[in-house]
């Protein structure tokens, strides 16, 4: 099985910037360099001819070029565990994109997500009970950056193992 996902991967610039608030000591495990995207659907396991044909269908998904700035931070915070995050502006025109992804992977066969589509790169995750990150939230409430064009999407394998999740770029879509 593959475990796949669709993203934004993130240029370097931005990369640097969120790597750089990490510093800051909140008590999570924040992700690697590597690890940050911005999700536009959560795929799954699934087998290969799926995969490949989930992979085809990407390629009729128009990505008109649209520019992206980080605005904000957040959490998801669950009984078990969530996620710190960082925002983006505008959300329209990515949650645009996230629903074309969506008519596409419904096409191959794939149940409707049920989840609201937000859009948000995880920059640290933690489990069990939240910790104290009001210092974090405050501090960045209004973090921005200067624009960046989206100029591909990307699918994403995901391989777990004991030293967490690494994201291996497997088909890279540009914009038309
Ligand atoms: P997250 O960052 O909000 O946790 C790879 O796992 C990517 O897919 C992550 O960015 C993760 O989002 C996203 N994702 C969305 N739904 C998921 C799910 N049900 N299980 C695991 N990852 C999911």
């Amino acid at each position: 099985m593959h475990r796949l996902f669709v993203a934004l991967p993130l240029p370097e610039p931005v990369t640097d910037q969120l790597i750089g608030l990490m510093d800051d000591g909140a008590p999570v495990n924040w992700q690697g360099e590597e690890q940050l995207h911005l999700t536009l659907r959560f795929i799954g396991p699934v087998e290969r001819p799926l995969a490949e044909e989930i992979a085809a269908a990407l390629q009729r998904v128009s990505l008109p070029p649209f520019e992206l700035r980080l605005g904000g931070v957040g959490r998801f915070s669950r009984r078990r565990g969530g996620a710190l995050w960082a925002g983006v502006a505008p959300r329209e025109p990515v949650a645009a994109l996230a629903g074309r992804i969506e008519r596409a992977v419904q096409g191959c066969g794939l149940q409707p997500e049920a989840r609201a589509f937000h859009p948000h790169i995880t920059l640290a995750r933690w489990s069990g009970p939240e910790p104290d990150l009001g210092p974090f939230l405050r501090r960045y409430s209004d973090l921005g950056s200067g624009p960046w064009a989206v100029s591909r999407f990307t699918l994403f394998e995901s391989h777990l193992s004991r030293h967490g999740a690494a994201y291996e770029p497997v088909a890279s879509y540009p914009a038309a």
